[in-house]
């Protein structure tokens, strides 16, 4: 008798997605050591402007956030990574201290040393959770004045439902008096958004297909990179930019006892890209318990970034 294997958590969230009537991958199978290198990349793309834009508001604006986030308070940073963007508001802001939160404990240590190095003035302490369980606080700031960042329009990668759910939690975790610095990428004409997300060098087809290469290191499994293509497009009626690989012919797999087939053409849903009016930025600070009392944005209009306070 063959012995049944005994799956990861990874493992069976994979073949889940890869044997569903609409094939998905969650897309933090894009961050694998070389997946995070080439977003890094497409952060420097022409095309790519969200990155480009929120950093220039963040500068430009720096003493008008001020305004907002008072002198002494205490920044939370929900998936900070590297920690790059707070700083572009540090020293205008001058917050007594910052909690930057991610999921590895070496990367989030070596990113809180370069920024005390910088700042020395600066109070920091690095909270180690993955997004699986609420953010805590550590006591000692429980009582202080806290404002949560979130940079990037990551809230765009959330379905609806779920940026709600992040959102109302981000209300209880600051209370009443707390608020929250969030970037939101707007709504534009559609090419405009298609070619950052279809670049002309193809750094972001190999983003999206190098999904795969990290697929195959946890299933243990062969999905040929040269037989699926990139493809992005905006979803007018959603509001949203899709990312799926295509599959190029029609094709079968062996997946740890799991037959996996694709037709031609058929797609495996990668990641979304929501963008926003100002109504649906209001209405989704009006939702969790926020008031929207300030946006900033680029000449152009293409990134907000918005000051919610609670209400
Ligand atoms: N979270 C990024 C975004 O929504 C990720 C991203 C950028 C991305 N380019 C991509 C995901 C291309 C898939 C394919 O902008």
């Amino acid at each position: 008798m063959l012995a049944e294997k005994i799956l990861t958590t990874e493992q069976q969230e994979l073949i889940a997605g890869l044997t569903a009537e609409n094939k998905y991958i969650n897309p933090k199978y894009f961050y694998d050591k070389k997946g995070s290198e080439l977003f890094e990349e497409i952060t420097q793309l022409d095309e790519y402007y969200p990155t480009r834009t929120e950093r220039s508001i963040l500068t430009q604006y720096a003493n008008e956030i001020s305004d907002y986030v008072p002198k002494g308070s205490v920044i939370v940073e929900p998936g900070a990574g590297a920690c790059e963007k707070i700083q572009l508001i540090l020293e205008a802001v001058h917050p007594k201290a910052y909690l930057p939160q991610d999921v590895s404990r070496r990367f989030l240590q070596q990113a809180a040393g370069r920024l005390k190095d910088k700042f020395k003035w600066l109070e920091i302490e690095p909270i180690v959770s993955d997004f699986s369980k609420p953010l805590v606080i550590p006591q000692r700031y429980q009582a202080d004045d806290l404002y949560v960042f979130y940079p990037g329009s990551t809230v765009g990668n959330f379905e609806p439902e779920n940026a709600k759910t992040f959102l109302s939690n981000m209300r209880k975790l600051v209370g009443d008096s707390g608020g929250m610095l969030i970037g939101m990428d707007l709504q534009k004409e559609s090419s405009v958004i298609e070619s950052a997300y279809n670049d002309a060098k193809g750094v972001t087809a190999e983003f999206n297909l190098n999904m795969l290469n990290n697929v195959n290191r946890h299933l243990d499994s062969k999905l040929d990179l040269q037989k699926f293509s990139h493809k992005a497009f905006y979803n007018n009626e959603l509001n949203r930019i899709e990312m799926h690989l295509i599959s190029n012919e029609d094709q079968r797999y062996e997946l740890l006892n799991n037959e996996l087939h694709f037709a031609q053409g058929e797609t495996i849903h990668t990641e979304n890209s929501y963008k926003f009016s100002l109504d649906c930025i209001e209405h989704l600070a009006e939702n969790t318990g926020f008031k929207r009392v300030k946006t900033w944005m680029d000449k152009d209009e293409l990134f907000s970034l918005n000051f919610f306070q609670s209400a």
